[in-house]
């Protein structure tokens, strides 16, 4: 069973080397393999699980390398700070390799980590991105529990797969507040994390890849047409332009997901421009929320969403009280 070897890793990490990749037996194999775009398998999701890892790897590499200490402390940032970072960035390498030994076993069906393209351009412009994609990770985590439940694998341990799951969302919410706080923002102004699906999930997280290998495993899922909004700081009430490639008109359906109950849909106007369209941001958030998720669907019902109805998206907001 993978996950008692997961806690094998846990118990002996400290004081020995860690333990030999197990290896998956053939017949198994093939059957992990078989996975359908619509019906992910259980090694899909987790294979999802360390490309969002590769990211955020990816983010704390790239940060490292173009920004020594000492741009973190002309910043205002402190040594303890910094160290601080190098440690989040060990804890997804870890959280890489707990993933890599215990959802799979043959090597070269590992997916492999792209090369990547970060916006930021100063030491804080990292930071906010950091708790962007932190929060992000969060929110990946708490729907990937959702998925291994309705793809159970009968190799594996659910309540260790679900507690990885749970575990490594707290990891990231810790990430998040830490992040924030550092950027003197609001770290209790988020009641519940907004849910993501697997398609969109992936759909944001491909978005920052420039390229990936055609090596190792393929994820079997499609990127959504991307919205691009004009900002991506809002207030309630305000209206945001957005850009997508999707052609939009007025019988498909915008909605904010604020959290994993609480959905706005919203009315779509198509802008001036081919590919442009606006929409208000909803003036009545009730639940605090500092980042929130905004979604094309064809649904035709207000409020709900239907992972499967989704046709662009997500764009990811900051919201500013
Ligand atoms: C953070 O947000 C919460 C919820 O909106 C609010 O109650 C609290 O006063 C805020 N704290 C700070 C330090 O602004
Ligand atoms: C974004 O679009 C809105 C709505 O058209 C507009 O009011 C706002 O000025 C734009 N913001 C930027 C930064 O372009
Ligand atoms: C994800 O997108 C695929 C098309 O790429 C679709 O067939 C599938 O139903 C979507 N999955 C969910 C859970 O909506």
């Amino acid at each position: 069973m993978k996950f008692f070897t997961f806690l094998t890793i846990i118990g002996t990490a400290i004081a020995a080397p860690l333990v030999a990749t197990p290896r998956l037996h053939p017949t198994s194999l093939s059957r992990r393999a078989a996975a359908s775009n619509s019906n992910p398998s259980f090694t899909d999701i987790w294979q999802l699980a360390l490309h969002v890892e590769h990211l955020e790897i990816g983010l704390y590499f790239t940060a490292f390398a173009r920004f020594s200490q000492q741009d973190f402390i002309n910043a205002g940032f402190d040594a303890f700070y910094y160290q601080t970072l190098r440690d989040i960035l060990h804890e997804h390498q870890f959280q890489a390799t707990s993933i890599r030994r215990n959802q799979l076993y043959v090597e070269d069906s590992v997916v492999q980590a792209c090369s990547y393209s970060f916006s930021f351009t100063d030491v804080k412009s990292f930071i906010s991105l950091s708790a962007t994609l932190e929060g992000f990770a969060t929110s990946f985590y708490l729907s990937l529990i959702h998925s291994v439940v309705a793809a159970p694998d009968p190799d594996t341990s659910l309540e260790f797969a679900l507690t990885i799951a749970g575990s490594t969302a707290a990891i990231d919410a810790k990430h998040v507040a830490l992040q924030r706080l550092s950027l003197k923002q609001n770290v209790t102004d988020t009641n519940f994390f907004p849910q993501l699906g697997l398609n969109e999930s992936y759909t944001f997280a491909k978005s920052f890849a420039k390229s990936c290998p055609k090596t190792g495993y393929q994820l079997p899922f499609t990127p959504l047409p991307t919205l691009i909004p004009n900002v991506t700081q809002v207030v309630p009430g305000q209206i945001v332009d957005f850009y997508s490639p999707l052609p939009i008109d007025n019988s498909l359906n915008g909605l904010f997901i604020f959290d994993f109950y609480d959905i706005a849909s919203t009315i779509l106007t198509t802008g001036d421009k081919p590919g442009h369209f606006h929409t208000r941001i909803p003036s009545d958030i009730v639940s605090p929320v500092s980042q929130m998720y905004f979604v094309v669907t064809k649904y035709d019902e207000n409020d709900y969403l239907d992972e499967s109805t989704v046709l662009a998206g997500p764009a990811v907001f900051q919201v500013l009280p």
